[in-house]
């Protein structure tokens, strides 16, 4: 926090001079900040809305998008917001429980969205919006939600039942529903900053870890992770944020255009995700470096028993009105 701090008193100038609410010629400035690479869904939907506002506000609104953690890291990128040293984010909705607002996490429950309907279900319903308001009293305005597809597990050796999973310290995000899930499934999980996943592969911290194909593509991962199980067993969803006093002071005729470019942006990532998924599989699939496991139905059962105790563990964390109101959008019957 203590660097935060020193951070955003660094970039405080920077941010206030730039916001445009102190001088009226100076273009506002957004600073969009991100974790993940340029090539993703999410990489290419913040460059989409820096193109749109840029095209739409010339000269009254700068955009600019700082992929890779470059700025900050998971956790330091929601308290950046907080203080103003970045306008806007989109991190995972595995992301918000060290904050107080736990009820993102029932979206971590393992198969708890089957397919993109059900994303869109949640997302577009009353379940996005009650989320969305948790976040107002933290000085945060949700404004949409970002698909980055379904999650798989990745290791150095075949994981094809919970027994395989037995001892291995897999790196989770910082959400207690995946902690269960992984100790669920026998695993020792532990909780990382995206922009770290990879070195702690590489020198084995961790022994493996679960993510999109998109992810696991451009971060590179094939050089450290031999085995790709096609599990789907999560959803990876973004929650697309900005600082509320920020938002809240612009200009009413600016904030009608920057909402309009996060609906065209949001269109535009929600139809990629699903192609930019399977894009990255196949060339994951034709490095030939890791080698892409899809589990039977008798394999994926034995996963879904394995972690069916983690839906009554994390009903007090979570609330049970919220996991009710997600599986009813979707459809999932919970495994007894
Ligand atoms: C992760 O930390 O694994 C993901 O949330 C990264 C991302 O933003 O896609």
């Amino acid at each position: 926090m203590k660097r935060i701090i020193g951070a955003v008193l660094v970039a405080a100038s920077f941010v206030f001079a730039g916001s445009g609410l102190a001088r009226a010629d100076a273009p506002i400035v957004i600073k969009f900040s991100h974790v993940v690479a340029d090539g993703t869904p999410k990489g290419r939907g913040a460059l989409k809305f820096k193109e749109l506002v840029e095209k739409a506000l010339p000269g009254r609104v700068t955009v600019e998008v700082y992929p890779n953690s470059q700025l900050y890291k998971d956790k330091e990128e929601i308290e950046a917001l907080q203080l103003g040293a970045v306008q806007m984010l989109a991190p995972s909705m595995s992301k918000f429980g060290p904050l107080g607002v736990r009820e993102f996490e029932a979206l971590d429950l393992p198969f708890i969205l089957k397919d993109d309907a059900g994303f869109k279900a949640v997302t577009e319903g009353e379940v996005g919006k009650t989320l969305f308001t948790k976040l107002e009293a933290k000085g945060i305005k949700g404004l949409a939600y970002w698909d980055n597809g379904f999650e798989d597990m990745f290791a150095n050796k075949p994981l094809l039942t919970p027994d395989d999973f037995k001892g291995l310290k897999m790196r989770i995000q910082s959400s207690k529903v995946l902690d269960a899930q992984m100790r669920a499934l026998g695993a020792i999980p532990q909780v990382m900053a995206f922009a770290e996943v990879y070195q702690s592969l590489q020198t084995g911290v961790v022994d493996g870890t679960e993510g999109t194909p998109s992810n696991f593509y451009t971060q590179k991962y094939a050089d450290v992770q031999k085995y790709l199980m096609v599990s789907n067993h999560n959803h990876l969803s973004y929650a697309v944020i900005v600082n509320k006093a920020f938002w809240e002071g612009l200009p009413a005729d600016v904030r009608a255009a920057l909402d309009k470019a996060i609906a065209e942006s949001t269109s535009y990532v929600n139809g990629i995700a699903k192609s930019e998924n399977e894009a990255a599989m196949e060339k994951i699939r034709a490095n030939g470096k890791t080698q892409i496991i899809e589990l039977t139905p008798g394999q994926k059962a034995q996963w879904i028993k394995a972690v069916a105790p983690v839906y009554t563990d994390m009903a007090a964390r979570v609330g049970q009105d919220t996991i009710d109101a997600v599986t009813k959008a979707t459809g999932f019957v919970l495994p007894k």
